[in-house]
């Protein structure tokens, strides 16, 4: 299949890059800007997009590419794109020059086509794009001319027609520029010549063959299955692959939200109809050792080895029953495996909470059918799947579940009034009609009391702070700026049904400097 190599310089839109293009209909990956040479040569790509970058070219230990990728793409005729530091390497490499200037471009500005070319093919003179640089090009070696200025950069786009080299300063792959969408077309398929033949249902079919073979005629899966997303479309396929051969473990470690548990077994029990559905109620176990116990990182700990030990218990017990269980599956996904240079502090530390690392000892061979997949193609997979809308849409719940929810010691008590009322939020958030639009929604419940008064009695009860974000990827975040009526209703409605809260506030930080959970 055709293939667009998106090369990362630690540009935060890297994945942005590889997605617009798979949405364009082309398979992409995102490879680390030093990667071996022959690596490279073997994925064949179509054409490479070189992405942005904090760095300036001209510091020294800034990212540079060898000599052997300039040889190569020569002789290969493979067409690249610079993007922002892209655009900026390659002039630098190829013997142009690369200066800071003084006015700083960042945000929306007025692009000014000057050559008509295949890279701006259907767009008009003057388009709106995106600028976030420092840097800009000052003199360009030869062969390379002028496609596109703005205000303050008179090199904003350039063109090699000979090397098939293109770079554009400003950013085509965020929604702030509005026709970036077609400039990247325009490189992949007029430039490239890609053939667009990513496409989901020709995924499902060949992922599905692949499952089959790999799995063989009578082995067995198991999967712990969380019902979240992607462990569900992960069941799904595989579900569809080989029948109830798979069987998935769901654990009920007691820090669940409201009827989770009823509800992913009435999913996959019934109206998926896995046979080999196997609920575990670990509840018990994970409140014992989770009592008392204060800190953050120690909840976390605590609730990712009980859940390895119970998971493998379970597993020992069916391996018994079937001694052909010879695979695990898991719905590791892209972004979890491809830590891009931008994200990879943040994004390894999210991984670390759910990524958990089974023991040693486990012989079984690890199965990831959706590990070249970004979240959006798995839910449009899982759609495809008859996975139900509830859970494609859910919004993201923790591992540690409610146990990162309530501040300090947990127990039942405050597990249940945490679940009442988050229950109410959600479901007010619901009927609002905007529950797709937020990225999380959910309540915390703060171990603090304070005074309250209902009908005649002074009470005395906790808070429930209500947090509602907006984000595209959780590396930031903004509180949503919901209407004070839907407020009000939320507030009245958990204060007067919850027992044991007598007051919510509203959670008006960003992230960062806030994180989105509390713990
Ligand atoms: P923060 O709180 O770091 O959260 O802004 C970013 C995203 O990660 C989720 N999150 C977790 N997910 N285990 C998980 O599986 C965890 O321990 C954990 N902590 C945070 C959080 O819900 C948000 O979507």
């Amino acid at each position: 299949m055709d293939t667009i190599v998106v090369l990362d310089f630690g540009g935060q839109y890297c994945h942005l890059i590889a997605r617009r293009i798979r949405d364009l209909g082309v398979y992409s990956e995102i490879l680390p800007f030093d990667i071996d040479i022959n690596k490279l040569k073997n994925k064949g790509p179509k054409a490479i997009i070189l992405s942005g970058g904090p760095s300036s070219v001209y510091e020294e230990g800034s990212p540079q590419l060898p000599k052997e990728f300039y040889d190569y793409i020569k002789n290969k005729r493979i067409p690249i794109l610079g993007i922002c530091y892209g655009l900026h390497l390659i002039i630098h490499q190829l013997g142009g020059e690369i200066q800071s200037h003084a006015e700083k471009e960042y945000g929306k500005t007025e692009l000014e086509v000057v050559n008509p070319n295949l890279l701006f093919e259907s767009l008009n003179k003057k388009e709106i794009v995106w600028m976030s640089h420092g840097d800009q090009v000052k003199e360009m070696p030869k062969g390379f001319k002028i496609l596109a200025k703005t205000k303050t950069c008179p090199i904003a786009a350039y063109s090699n027609e000979e090397l098939q080299i293109y770079g554009v300063q400003f950013h085509p792959e965020v929604v702030h520029t509005p026709k970036g969408n077609i400039i990247l077309d325009n490189f992949i398929t007029q430039i490239a010549q890609a053939k667009k033949e990513w496409k989901l249902e020709d995924w499902i079919e060949r992922t599905i063959n692949g499952i089959k073979t790999v799995v063989g005629g009578d082995n067995r899966v198991i999967l712990g299955l969380s019902g979240g997303v992607d462990s569900s479309v992960a069941a799904a396929l595989i579900h569809k692959a080989i029948g109830d051969r798979l069987h998935s473990i769901f654990v009920n470690n007691g820090v669940l939200r409201k009827n989770e548990e009823n509800e992913v077994q009435k999913t996959f029990g019934e109206e998926l109809n896995f046979k080999n559905f196997h609920y575990v109620d670990a509840e018990k176990l994970f409140m014992d050792r989770l009592k008392g116990v204060v800190d953050p990182e120690e909840k976390r700990k605590i609730i990712g080895h009980t859940f390895i030990e119970v998971f493998e218990q379970k597993t020992i017990e069916l391996e018994k029953q079937h001694p052909d269980i010879k695979f695990l599956a898991q719905g590791t996904i892209y972004p979890d495996r491809v830590e891009t240079s931008a994200t990879s502090d943040a994004s390894a530390r999210i991984k670390s909470h759910h990524n958990l690392t089974l023991p040693e000892d486990m012989t079984l061979e690890i199965i990831e059918p959706l590990k070249d997949l970004y979240k959006d193609e798995v839910r449009k997979i899982g759609v495809k799947l008859g996975v139900p809308e509830e859970i494609i849409n859910r919004h993201p719940f923790p591992g540690p579940g409610l146990a990162v929810r309530i501040i300090g010691a947990i127990d039942k008590e405050k597990l249940d009034i945490l679940r009442e009322a988050d229950e109410i939020l959600i479901n007010e958030i619901k009927k609002a009609g905007i529950y797709n639009q937020l990225w999380q929604a959910f309540c915390v419940f703060l171990p603090l009391k304070t005074v309250g008064i209902m009908g005649d009695h002074r009470t005395y009860d906790y808070i429930c702070a209500i947090r509602v974000v907006e984000s595209l990827d959780a590396m930031t975040a903004n509180f949503a700026k919901l209407e004070m009526e839907l407020l009000e209703k939320i507030s009245t409605r958990i204060i007067n049904e919850v027992k044991g809260i007598n007051r919510v506030v509203y959670d008006i930080s960003n992230k960062p400097p806030s994180t989105i959970e509390y713990e």
